[in-house]
């Protein structure tokens, strides 16, 4: 099965059966969408752009890959694909595309979430597909410093044959970049226990809108001089710059990893066993994921995926990491005999092996791709104070019933409080999407949350970032862009709201 999941994940490059042309254009399927004044490219560019990459790495046909996004909800009409090999020639590319005004999108895995990776008109695509050489990786130190385009995978197997580890990880790791993880701020299913990018990353290399390089790759842990420019370019979704390498501080890889599935009759009684998991197995916690039983479901009818236990209305994995295997498992058994004692939790299983933690995972992390099998999904992600958590699920149910809507469930990284919340229809309804949209924003908003936790607001959510941040905050963000990508070519129709 995981060998069936990072097939499906890779196929955004090469299958023309998964990425067919039936996914709407986002121009047809977001009337109103007004192309800006940019330049077109015509021969004398794509000269130039082979004269600097090679005409192999100019991609001008059979684009569909390129275009559409992982979910297949947005597609693009982009002619040509760049694939620089080293930051000389991106900043080349970058630099004459500024002069002559081409609206840029860069793209990493291609495994965004929020349409920000594919272009939305005619956005030359760059690809740090070729931009995929680990630099260096200093054992002593924990510090890896390598391309943007590296897989995130690739980096874990490398780093662990020097007992280190990438300090994040998600489900996407097969395909998605490093480069791409930094320009969403991606979070994961790690980020409880090693936090996130913006503390993990000691440096950064970035070529500006105008062409410059901006090197950064300071491989400091300390260092306060200056503003933390780098922080810029963390989460910014390609807007401000593009990030061509990157300096990261790596954890030491745990050699004991357990893992333990629970069923749980009550939401309530969930976020008592999280205060309860952090008391007594915190230091080695790594993972505290929720699943609710149509989550199950989804996985179950549309991978023949099986769970271990029976069905609940929730479930729960976490996940320890530590360092010695006997004072791991005691400390997790000691957990969950608390937990059964008290009546807190209706059924537990401890993975036996790493083929029963591997599956626990598997059930978590297919149920994006498990989505998909049933038409459109319309998919959020959004941060919410865990008392309310699920409450938007079941009023979000209620509000859809009759609908062409299938499916509504809930999943997500619990222990940090971030909520997937996704429905499906057949095919993109626009009935359900207005039941869905904007009430989702407006409930998460009343309720102090934020509109996106860890996928970022690229081209489907920018509109509604004024109901997470303030318009004094969202001017100071235009001024921010303005400054570093005065014409704007930068990913352009993503994450400002206009006007
Ligand atoms: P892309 O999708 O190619 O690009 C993402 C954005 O970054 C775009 O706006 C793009 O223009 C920009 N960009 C890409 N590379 C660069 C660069 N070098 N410089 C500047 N801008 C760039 N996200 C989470 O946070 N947590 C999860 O748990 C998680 N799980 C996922 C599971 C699945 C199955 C899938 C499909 C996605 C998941 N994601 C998750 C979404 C997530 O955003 C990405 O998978 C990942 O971070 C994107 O990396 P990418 O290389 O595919 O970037
Ligand atoms: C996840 O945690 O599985 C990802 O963020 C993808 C999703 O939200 O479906
Ligand atoms: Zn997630």
């Amino acid at each position: 099965m995981a060998a069936l999941v990072k097939q499906l994940l890779k196929a955004n490059r090469t299958s023309h059966a998964f990425y067919s042309t039936n996914v709407a254009l986002t121009t047809s399927r977001y009337p109103g969408l007004k192309r800006k004044e940019f330049g077109v490219v015509v021969d004398k560019d794509v000269k130039f752009f082979e004269n600097i990459v090679g005409a192999p790495n100019v991609i001008r046909s059979d684009l569909d890959g390129y275009n559409t996004d992982w979910l297949r909800t947005v597609r693009g009409e982009s002619e040509t694909v760049l694939r620089p090999g080293c930051v000389e020639e991106v900043s080349a590319l970058v630099k004459y595309c500024y002069e002559r005004n081409l609206a840029i999108c860069p793209q990493g895995g291609n495994t965004g979430l929020v349409g920000g990776s594919v272009p939305v008109f005619d956005e030359v695509i760059l690809s740090t597909e070729r931009l995929n050489k680990i630099k260096s990786i200093d054992p002593t130190a924990g510090i890896l410093q390598c391309e943007a385009g590296c897989v995130l995978e690739t980096l874990d197997e490398e780093l662990s044959k020097h007992d280190l580890m990438m300090p994040l990880d998600l489900g996407a790791k097969g395909s998605c970049h490093i480069g791409g993880n930094l320009s969403t701020n991606a979070g994961g299913i790690r980020l409880l226990r090693y936090g996130s990018l913006h503390g993990n990353t000691l440096g950064l290399e970035v070529v500006l809108a105008n062409g410059e390089i901006l090197d950064n790759m300071n491989p400091l842990i300390k260092d306060n001089t200056g503003y933390d420019l780098k922080h810029l370019f963390i989460g910014a979704e390609g807007t401000l710059g593009l990030i061509t390498a990157a300096t990261i501080k790596c954890p030491t890889r745990p050699s004991s990893i357990n893992a333990a599935m629970i069923g749980v009759e009550k939401f309530e009684t969930c976020l008592k066993v999280l205060s309860l998991t952090k008391k007594y197995v915190g230091e080695i916690l790594s993972g505290f994921e929720f699943m609710d039983l149509a989550t199950r479901q989804v996985v179950c009818d549309n991978l023949g995926l099986s769970y271990p236990l029976a069905e609940f209305p929730y479930y729960l994995l976490i996940e320890t990491s530590g360092s010695d295997e006997e004072h791991d498992k005691a400390k997790l058994d000691t957990l969950l005999e608390h937990l059964m004692g008290n009546e807190l939790i209706a059924d537990g299983t401890v993975a036996r092996d790493v083929t029963q933690r591997k599956h626990m995972w598997t059930l978590r992390e297919t149920a994006a791709e498990a989505l998909l099998h049933d038409g459109y999904c319309y998919k959020y992600d959004i941060s919410l104070p865990q008392p309310v958590w699920y409450d938007l699920v079941r009023e979000m149910r209620t509000r859809i019933e009759g609908s062409a809507a299938l499916r509504c469930i809930g999943y997500g990284h619990l222990g940090d409080g971030n909520l997937h919340l996704n429905i499906t229809s057949a095919e993109y309804d626009q009935h359900v999407m207005d039941l869905i949209e904007p009430f989702l924003y407006d409930w998460t908003s009343a309720h102090n949350g934020s509109i996106s936790a860890e996928h970022g607001l690229g081209f489907k959510k920018k509109q509604y970032i004024y109901h997470s941040k303030s318009k004094e905050m969202v001017n100071l963000m235009k001024v921010l862009k303005q400054t570093l990508d005065p014409k704007g070519i930068l990913n352009p129709y993503k994450y400002l709201p206009e006007g």
